[in-house]
């Protein structure tokens, strides 16, 4: 942390805790330095709230189908959002997300849970909550509201709820919205007192589908508006709206202009009562082409959210989605941030990326599709908790790969857009774990023989169809087929680093990276060829893998550390003579995870990490970052040194870090990288007006030393850090590791550890693992006993046959081999 200058001396404790048996994050304040965000989502609608009740939501796709709006990037920060007004009978009004209003409160507190946010707020006598959730089997986001009156009078209060209304394309909006605003309409339905929105563009790409929106209350609306511009008035915000103060909604929808969805209920509250109602921001789909069906869809769905018990029994079913998603694998350890990131917030965080990619967050405006890379790593922390997620995306990835095995770089399936085509070193490499970790956990060599088509020529119709094992062999040929001069992968556009590309604009550069990504594949590819019982396919396999190690072997070593690439030129990239980016972290970590060089390489070149990359709070990609413009006319990266690629503290490029150093059986190195890390630890270390970010999310990167933002967090949420976090820490540090002939039980800790204890579900057996650690090792399996049973053989794993037909199993581990 040298050379990081102090901004302020805030303690996090004022504004936010943790409170495990709630499996909660509690905010006492709304003004963090940025949105903390949650996802609320059923799969197929969404939505993202932050810890002030600012957020968007959207159905199926936040670019075609954006329903509420977010000023990206613009002030003020965080709007608009999901908002609540309370008018008591004074005009006192107030929110219970605390903004927009921002009226002085004597309590407040917002609550982020899995899959829910919870805001509560008290002003005198007054006490109102709001939380927000999808409703699992209904399109639409719940506002569950509750009114309490500690008063001795009985209470009179108007409550408005107000979303702004988006025109559904947001790239459009932004560039022909002042056309759009032509398109649409916003009305109330006597019949199902619901604010209704049409937005009947007639451009939309998937106009067959495009909803009606609906906002309805459990409650006769008092009145309601569809007039945005109506209901703030002029030259006001969603901080003071006409309306509200007017204590009149407006009763007025539009055929033109700004849309909006608003609804004013009037209530009397007993002394010492609660009263509780739910609005319904929801959408029924296929409105512009069957209206009617729509307006039958729309009284259906209101129908059954209105009946009593109904949001009660969406939210338990929300609950035990995510209790059954986060059962499948728990840990009690000496560490409570340990367990909390484990069991809790780690795997909550890979759900999001499973769903959306890198598409849309705080920082994400929501245009990015899924990008094929970064769902094969996304799903390999869905693989072990749901396989059939995680195998169905493998599915619809492979459709995006053509018949020479390289893969499209990102698809848009909700969009209708054709895919982005650019040809990576990398995309396709990312199949085989992803094949190799769901074979592994679930023992089903079929999966290799299901099918799926190959992407045709014009990228977007299927040219026939091939099996999955097919698919992955395709994939190896494309690689082999496209090595340089030494005999490395070619980098194409980029390998995983996006911006490696620039060393190669001549096409002629390798990377080194991909070449020990690509001896992964092929070592992974020969233990499943085996399994299949396809000894001589093994062989072949073998001997590429081989080959390429030779290559690797004959040009990549420095002398202390591994080379990431090689220019046009065949100049190393990454090596000591250079002046910027001496040492690049991935070539190092990849080594050993590609299982290529000797240990004494392995050792050295993580050595050399750690001397050379180590800022205190996570290792930094490169060093020394390049020079950028102006000092370098034709720069490298676009990044100023310590930004992004160049040079910051990439938590994504970390976990290789921590899995490379548990490889080595290093556990103190490996969880030195893995607390660093952790979003709580690395916020509390670098404080919280610097870091800014969530607590609970890992970012994508922490500005390195070589800015004076070192310690910025940027890119929550939405990142593969998730991903290979939660695997790094359940398989290699924990290491209960599924490999295809059975359960690694092979942990890496601190030597201070005594042990640690998980419960896994594996093929249908819920397992209680309870590792002991008696000599105080930090590595190395002395013995393990299946329900007292001792296994025989040295290596620890688990054969499935030991456990099957048992639905449960205690495993005793003793770590430290006898001497
Ligand atoms: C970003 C991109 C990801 C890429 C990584 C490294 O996280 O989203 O696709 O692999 O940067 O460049």
């Amino acid at each position: 942390m040298k050379g990081m200058r102090k901004i302020s001396s805030a303690t996090p404790a004022d504004r936010f805790r943790f409170d495990d048996p709630d499996r909660a994050v509690v905010f006492h304040r709304h003004d963090l330095p940025s949105p903390w965000i949650n996802y609320l989502s059923n799969g197929s609608f969404h939505a993202f709230v932050s810890q002030a009740g600012g957020g968007l939501c959207w159905w199926k796709s936040p670019t075609v189908f954006r329903l509420t709006r977010y000023r990206m990037y613009n002030l003020p920060l965080d709007s608009p959002g999901f908002h609540l007004y309370v008018r008591e009978s004074d005009g006192a009004t107030w929110s219970p997300t605390f903004r927009p209003c921002e009226t002085p409160l004597d309590a407040w507190e917002a609550r982020h849970r899995p899959g829910r946010s919870a805001f509560s707020g008290r002003r005198g006598d007054v006490e109102v909550s709001l939380e927000l959730f999808v409703a699992p089997d209904h399109d639409a986001l719940v506002w569950d509201a509750a009114v309490t009156n500690r008063g001795n009078a009985p209470l009179a209060v108007d409550l408005f709820a107000y979303v702004e209304l988006s025109q559904f394309q947001w790239l459009e909006e932004l560039q022909w919205g002042c056309y759009i605003k032509s398109m649409l309409n916003t009305w109330r339905d006597k019949d199902t007192d619901a604010v209704l929105y049409l937005c009947h563009n007639q451009s939309h790409p998937r106009i067959e589908d495009c909803p009606l929106v609906y906002f309805a209350c459990t409650r006769p609306l008092a009145g309601f508006s569809g007039d945005r511009d109506a209901f703030v008035g002029p030259y006001r915000s969603e901080r003071n709206p006409v309306a509200v103060e007017r204590n009149r909604a407006g009763d007025a929808g539009i055929e033109a202009g700004e849309p909006c969805a608003a609804g004013q209920v009037k209530r009397v509250v007993p002394p010492g009562g609660t009263e509780r109602l739910q609005w319904f921001l929801g959408v029924v789909p296929g409105a512009l082409k069957r209206f009617p069906e729509a307006m039958t869809g729309l009284r259906a769905a209101l129908a059954a959210l209105r009946a009593p018990g109904a949001v009660d029994a969406q939210r338990d079913k929300l609950d035990a989605w995510w209790n059954e998603h986060l059962s499948a694998y728990s840990c009690e350890a000496p560490d409570e941030t340990v367990q909390r990131q484990v069991n809790l917030w780690n795997p909550v965080q890979s759900v999001h990326n499973g769903r959306y990619s890198r598409s849309i967050s705080f920082y994400a405006p929501g245009v990015r599709g899924v990008g094929f890379r970064d769902t094969a790593q996304d799903m390999l922390a869905i693989a072990y908790r749901k396989p059939e997620w995680a195998a169905d995306s493998l599915l619809r990835l492979l459709a995006g790969q053509y018949r020479d095995g390289h893969a499209v770089h990102a698809v848009f399936p909700e969009e209708r857009q054709p895919p982005w085509t650019s040809v990576h070193s990398d995309d396709h490499l990312w199949l085989h774990p992803l094949a190799h970790a769901l074979v592994a956990e679930t023992g089903d060599l079929g999966l290799l023989d299901r099918r799926a088509p190959w992407l045709g020529p014009d990228h977007t119709s299927a040219d026939g169809d091939g099996t999955v094992w097919e698919h992955l062999l395709a994939a190896l040929a494309f690689t082999e087929s496209r090595l340089g001069a030494h005999g490395l992968p070619l980098i194409l556009r980029s390998d995983w680093n996006d911006i490696i590309g620039r060393f190669a604009r001549a096409g002629r550069g390798e990377s080194v990276m991909a070449a020990q990504q690509y001896a992964l594949a092929l070592r992974l590819m020969t233990g499943l060829a085996r399994s299949r019982g396809d000894e001589a396919g093994a062989e072949r396999l073998e001997a590429l893998r081989a080959k390429q190690e030779r290559a690797i072997l004959a040009c990549a070593w420095d002398g202390e550390w591994w080379r990431r690439a090689f220019d046009d030129d065949g100049n190393p990239v990454g090596h000591r003579d250079a002046k910027w980016g001496k040492i690049f972290l991935n070539s190092q970590t990849w080594a050993v995870i590609g299982g290529v060089g000797s240990q004494e390489q392995w050792r050295r070149a993580m050595d050399a990490v750690r001397r050379d990359l180590d800022t205190g709070v996570g290792l930094r990609k490169i060093a020394p970052g390049f020079a950028t413009f102006p000092q370098d006319p034709d720069p490298f990266v676009g990044y100023n040194p310590g930004c992004g690629e160049n040079g910051a503290i990439f938590c994504h490029a970390n976990a290789w870090a921590v899995i490379a150093e548990a490889l080595l059986g290093r556990g103190e190195r490996a969880w030195a990288y893995y607390l660093n890390l952790l979003p709580e630890r690395v916020l509390a270390k670098v404080g919280l007006d610097r870091y800014q970010a969530e607590a609970y999310a890992y970012c994508s990167n922490i500005v390195g030393p070589e800015n004076a933002r070192f310690g910025w967090a940027n890119v929550t949420q939405l990142t593969g850090t998730a991903a290979w976090m939660d695997v790094a820490v359940t398989q290699y540090l924990l290491g209960v590791r599924p490999e295809l002939d059975g359960l690694r039980v092979d942990p890496c800790i601190p030597a201070e550890w005594a042990g640690f204890r998980v419960r896994r579900r594996y093929r249908g057996a819920l397992l209680d693992i309870r590792v002991e650690n008696p000599r105080r090792v930090e590595y190395g399996v002395g013995a393990i006993e299946v329900d007292g049973a001792r296994l025989e053989g040295g290596d620890p794993v688990i054969p499935p046959r030991v456990l099957q037909g048992k639905s449960s199993a205690t495993i005793r581990v003793v770590m430290g081999r006898a001497s």
